[in-house]
């Protein structure tokens, strides 16, 4: 299957990646994921991509689709691939379009994750991630791991993003309704988009997702 995950930020996309993937036997491809572990690296790509991501915007197109794109060229994402945080912008989803006809494939469904503004906002503040891994996602009071600070995956150190802060979420927030939220538009055009509540507990969400995606609604 070829899934994107959209949603505002926070709305629990990488939580539930991981484990739609899981279920679904498909990598969990995030963008933002990938230019983080770009930044701890230190690669010339991390250090561009940081100073839009500290500021809340979007990484340039160019930059971001050929990550993307050398990713989904990969060998494990040749039966399928869950797109999270890409594409987010209509040239994005454009390019997206043109290199899966490139490859005679098709997307399955662009599953839509919907949560009201101020629910995002305490699920922003609350979040901490892994140093080793920033698919590696906890919160403080809704999902906290085992010993506080310290990664249940890998015992890596928990810490706070630095984009996780009150006056670039509502940037990112901003960008989102902008840039992002056209894209809807753009796959509802192509009869492609599952919407369900992204509110509830992390498994009652995971449940509904696959449950939706089964039935293709
Ligand atoms: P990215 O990393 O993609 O961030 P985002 O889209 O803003 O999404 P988030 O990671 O903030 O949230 P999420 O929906 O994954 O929520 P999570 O599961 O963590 O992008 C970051 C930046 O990179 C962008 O701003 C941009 O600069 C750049 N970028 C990335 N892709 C790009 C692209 N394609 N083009 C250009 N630039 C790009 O959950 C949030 C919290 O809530 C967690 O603490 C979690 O534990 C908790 N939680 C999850 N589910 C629940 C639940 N059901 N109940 C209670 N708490 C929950
Ligand atoms: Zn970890």
């Amino acid at each position: 299957m070829r899934i994107v995950l959209v949603g505002p930020p926070g709305a629990g996309k990488g939580t539930q990646a991981a484990y739609l993937a899981r279920n679904l036997q498909i990598p969990h491809i995030s963008t933002g994921d990938l230019f983080r572990a770009n930044i701890s690296q230190g690669t010339p790509l991390g250090v561009e991509a940081k100073s839009y991501m500290d500021a809340g915007n979007l990484v340039p197109d160019s930059v971001t689709i050929r990550m993307a794109e050398d990713r989904m060229n990969q060998a494990d994402a040749a039966e399928g691939f869950l797109l999270d945080g890409f594409p987010r912008n209509l040239g994005q989803a454009e390019s997206l379009d043109a290199y899966l006809k490139g490859k005679d494939l098709t997307l399955d469904a662009v599953l839509d994750l919907e949560v009201p503004e101020d629910e995002v906002v305490k699920r922003i503040a609350g979040r901490r991630i892994c140093r080793k891994d920033s698919s590696h996602v906890f919160h403080t009071e809704y999902n906290k791991p085992k010993t506080e600070g310290v990664c249940d995956v890998c015992g890596g150190e928990l810490y706070q993003r630095d984009d996780d802060h009150e006056e670039t979420v509502r940037k990112r927030l901003e960008v989102y309704h902008t840039e992002t939220e056209p894209i809807i538009d753009y796959y509802k055009a192509q009869d492609l988009v599952v919407t369900i509540s992204a509110m509830g507990k992390v498994d009652e969400v995971t449940e509904r997702a696959m449950g939706a995606l089964q039935r293709g609604e």
